[in-house]
């Protein structure tokens, strides 16, 4: 049996959430606002790329996604699949496997999996820490997907590591980097959607060679981020600056999963943001999210500078612990800086792929 042949809504998705995780206690739910925009048609990704939900029965959900950016990075027919979630083995097969032949109906020979298109809207399978709630932005994913996917004819191609520095300690404050010629500047809250422009065109410069980044464009950017203007106190999203021109960027934001566990609404739904707001000051962790120094100019101590502000601003404004996120299994830039101040890889996420 496959998926059912009449399209998926948001309520298909969120019945099979609800169903999955009915007796998680840690459970958060993910957020929503990118996949509601995909499955309305009103997505800005949807400029660039395709993408369709499929549904079993209230038991089984996911999406494909077939973008030309990615598929021009790698230099193949990439395609992915995202918002898993499954109520069995049996369903999670289903579904994948309409969703693979609606992806090789596009030309897809590979896809990888879970990835909601770009890893900057969510992606990876979640491989530890299953008694907790999942990181800020990430699925929360219970152990048995892992086999689900496996069941589906998908093999582990990579993944995603979380590194933790605790703030607590001194290890942190060593790292010190001789770059005189380089300033900072805060992101202004004020003109906050122009910053998120700003940063995502230095990112997509910044990841141009890093494994499974894809460009994303502004305007994507500013609809995954457009919500996270109080989510991020001003001193965790910064700029690097030489000669007035603007050459790197840090961004964190509060591990707000921490406080919204068992909260069962979107952490970017109006009444998730307005908590994310108001009960950060309970919220011990931060998730280093992006760092980055153009291209030409990395390997000069100014990646270690904008980490090294990053802990400072959250251990003053009294976090105790800092996750540096999602780096790439093989990217051993990132690795090699996280490691200077003492980081301590924390979590994994794996990303699967099939032969279409
Ligand atoms: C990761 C990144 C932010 C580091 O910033 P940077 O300014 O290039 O790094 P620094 O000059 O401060 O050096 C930090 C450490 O990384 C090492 N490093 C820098 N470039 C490296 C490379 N290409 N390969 C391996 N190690 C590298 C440095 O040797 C240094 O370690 P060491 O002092 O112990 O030798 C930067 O390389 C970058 O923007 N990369 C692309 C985007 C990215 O991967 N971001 C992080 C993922 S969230």
């Amino acid at each position: 049996m496959h998926a059912d042949s009449r399209s998926p809504t948001l309520g298909d998705y969120r019945d099979v959430v609800r169903r999955v995780y009915a007796d998680e206690p840690a459970f958060v739910h993910p957020d929503v606002g990118f996949l509601s925009r995909v499955l309305s048609g009103k997505a800005a990704y949807l400029r660039h790329g395709s993408a369709r939900a499929f549904s079993v029965e209230g038991r089984a959900f996911a999406v494909g996604f077939v973008d030309p950016r990615v598929q021009h990075k790698h230099g193949r027919a990439l395609g992915s699949i995202g918002f898993f979630e499954a109520t069995s083995r049996a369903a999670a097969i289903d579904v994948l496997t309409s969703t693979c032949e609606w992806l090789a109906s596009r030309g897809v020979t590979e896809t990888w999996a879970p990835l909601n298109g770009n890893p900057l809207f969510g992606g990876g399978l979640r491989e530890d820490r299953f008694d907790g709630p999942p990181f800020v932005g990430c699925a929360h994913q219970p152990p048995a997907y892992r086999s689900y996917v496996e069941a589906a004819g998908f093999v582990r191609v990579g993944g995603f590591q979380n590194f933790e520095i605790d703030l607590s300690g001194d290890a942190w404050r060593a790292p010190s980097a001789e770059v005189t010629d380089v300033t900072f500047r805060r992101a202004s809250r004020a003109r906050f959607l122009e910053e998120v422009r700003r940063f995502m065109a230095m990112h997509n410069e910044a990841f141009a060679d890093v494994w499974s980044e894809a460009e994303v464009s502004p305007d994507e950017a500013v609809e995954l981020m457009g919500r996270a203007r109080l989510a991020v106190p001003t001193p965790l999203f910064e700029f690097a600056v030489r000669d007035g021109l603007e050459i790197g960027f840090v961004l964190s934001m509060p591990d707000v999963n921490e406080v919204l566990a068992p909260q069962r609404s979107p952490v970017t739904s109006a009444s998730g943001v307005w908590k994310i707001a108001t009960r950060r000051r309970h919220v011990n962790s931060v998730g280093l999210l992006s760092v980055g120094v153009l291209p030409a100019l990395q390997g000069q101590g100014i990646g270690t500078m904008l980490t090294a502000r990053a802990c400072r601003a959250a251990h003053e404004l009294g976090f105790r612990r800092l996750e540096y996120a999602l780096v790439a299994e093989s990217n051993d830039a990132s690795k090699t800086t996280v490691a200077r101040f003492g980081g301590k890889l924390c979590r994994t996420f794996g990303v699967y792929s099939k032969d279409l």
